[in-house]
């Protein structure tokens, strides 16, 4: 089987050119090419990039499949240009073994639209007192290469310890959710103006920092590779950069949500907001938005959290945190972080493909577009401007922060090695 991806133009730049994949692979790029038995997607001189890679998704499946399957959370990735993602483990049971994490692949595959790498806990349960079965699950047919208690904090800096040893013994990445618990209890809101004018109880910036202080220091004792997921403010930007200088192995992503909302959204007190951690001011926004332009933070990574109707519409402080994060993503950082001038297109590809590819070793994601290298590629429309309909959005769920907001840029066309796994049609943009 063969795809032709008419007029595209790889990272945005040159003039268009057809790209030709078969079996899966990409065998020729050239202007006008002639392929009468291939499946023809007509770029219109659309930008190619290769495949998103999510590294922090969370797909509900198994035991909250009235919010996300593996099935919606796929259709969701792929829409969103994704051809790999990373599936948190705080589903239930629990990802804390090989018997859930080889679960989690195997559907993955079945379903094949996007590459479902699923996450291990570092914890037993996520409970924090015990290390999870970080070798089995690696050893499984998944081959397990992050790990991580995300929802919670791997707070015991013993527990850390260990499990940054036996990460670098296995060569695996520990991603970890930066949050001091003492310093968050009944937190809700971040701890600032906004918050004590609102009557909501803070969550300082100090719980992320003080862990990602902490663990840096853990991964550099340890010979090992720690991620801090979601980086918020502009503290942690610095202790990165910090980090980074005394070439600690230390990476970090950044989610859509963080790049473009701050706290003035909470005056609503509308819990579609409620994420942890919460947003900032506009000054961490601004930090962020350099770190990432900079490659002090690595990547973007989504978060994407899905919620049933009733944990999310009711009152603040009672609903569940999270966003939706897989459909929105592109166009988020496209409004962030290339129209503000802070990326070009091939900056878009780095921070949402290659570098993610590369933090967790994947081979066959994030590659560049050429002759020989795999037929994984998203085609993004950079000139049409969608609006934002929560109900449409191909996720079982519909907490989205950017309802009804106008977005650049479409993501047209995924494909998976060579497999067309989402298209979009005309009534999918209003
Ligand atoms: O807002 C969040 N929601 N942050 C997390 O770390 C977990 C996630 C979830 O699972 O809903």
């Amino acid at each position: 089987m063969s795809v032709l991806l008419r007029r595209v133009r790889p990272y945005g730049e040159g003039d268009p050119v057809d790209v030709l994949i078969e079996d899966g692979i990409i065998t020729r790029i050239e202007a006008d090419l002639d392929a009468p038995s291939a499946e023809v997607v007509d770029g219109a001189g659309a930008i190619v990039l290769p495949g998103f890679v999510d590294l922090h998704t969370h797909v509900r499946e198994p035991g909250r499949e009235d919010t996300e399957t593996i099935e919606t959370g796929s259709a969701a990735a792929a829409r969103g240009g994704y051809t790999a993602i990373f599936a948190m483990a705080n589903t239930s049971p629990v990802a804390d073994s090989v018997v859930v994490t080889d679960h989690v692949w195997r559907r993955g595959r079945e379903v094949g639209l996007v590459d479902i790498h699923p996450v291990g806990a570092v914890t037993v349960g996520l409970k924090g007192t015990a290390l999870a079965e970080m070798g089995t699950m690696h050893a499984g047919e998944a081959g397990v290469r992050l790990f991580s208690d995300d929802g919670h904090c791997v707070a015991d800096p013993l527990l850390m310890r260990r499990a940054l040893e036996y990460a670098a013994g296995l060569g695996v990445v520990v991603a970890q959710h930066a949050e001091e618990p003492r310093l968050t209890e009944n937190a809700v809101a971040h701890e600032g103006a906004t918050a004590a004018r609102l009557g909501l109880t803070g969550w300082p910036r100090s719980a992320e920092e003080a862990i990602v202080a902490r663990d840096a220091i853990l991964a550099r004792d340890a010979g090992a590779r720690v991620h801090i997921c979601h980086a918020s403010t502009a503290g942690t930007v610095q202790l990165l950069d910090w980090a980074k200088k005394q070439d600690i192995a230390i990476t970090a992503e950044v989610t859509p949500h963080h790049l473009f909302l701050d706290d003035s959204r909470l005056e609503t007190y509308d819990a579609v907001n409620r994420v942890n951690p919460p947003l900032r001011e506009a000054s961490d926004v601004a930090a962020l938005r350099e770190a990432l332009a900079s490659g002090v933070v690595d990547c973007v990574a989504t978060d994407h959290a899905p919620h049933a109707e009733q944990d999310k519409c009711c009152e603040f402080s009672q609903a569940r945190p999270g966003m939706l994060g897989l459909e929105t993503a592109l166009s988020v950082v496209v409004a962030s972080m290339v129209e503000t001038g802070l990326l070009d297109w091939r900056g878009v590809a780095r921070v949402m493909s290659e570098r993610p590819a590369e933090i967790v070793g994947l081979t066959d994601q994030g590659r560049p577009i050429a002759v020989g290298e795999p037929g994984t590629l998203t085609v993004v429309d950079p000139d049409t401007r969608w609006t934002v309909a929560a109900q449409d959005l191909a996720s079982l769920s519909a907490n989205t922060p950017f309802d009804a907001l106008e977005l650049p840029a479409v993501v047209t066309t995924t494909v998976l090695r060579g497999r067309v796994t989402h298209r979009r049609t005309t009534s999918e943009v209003s």
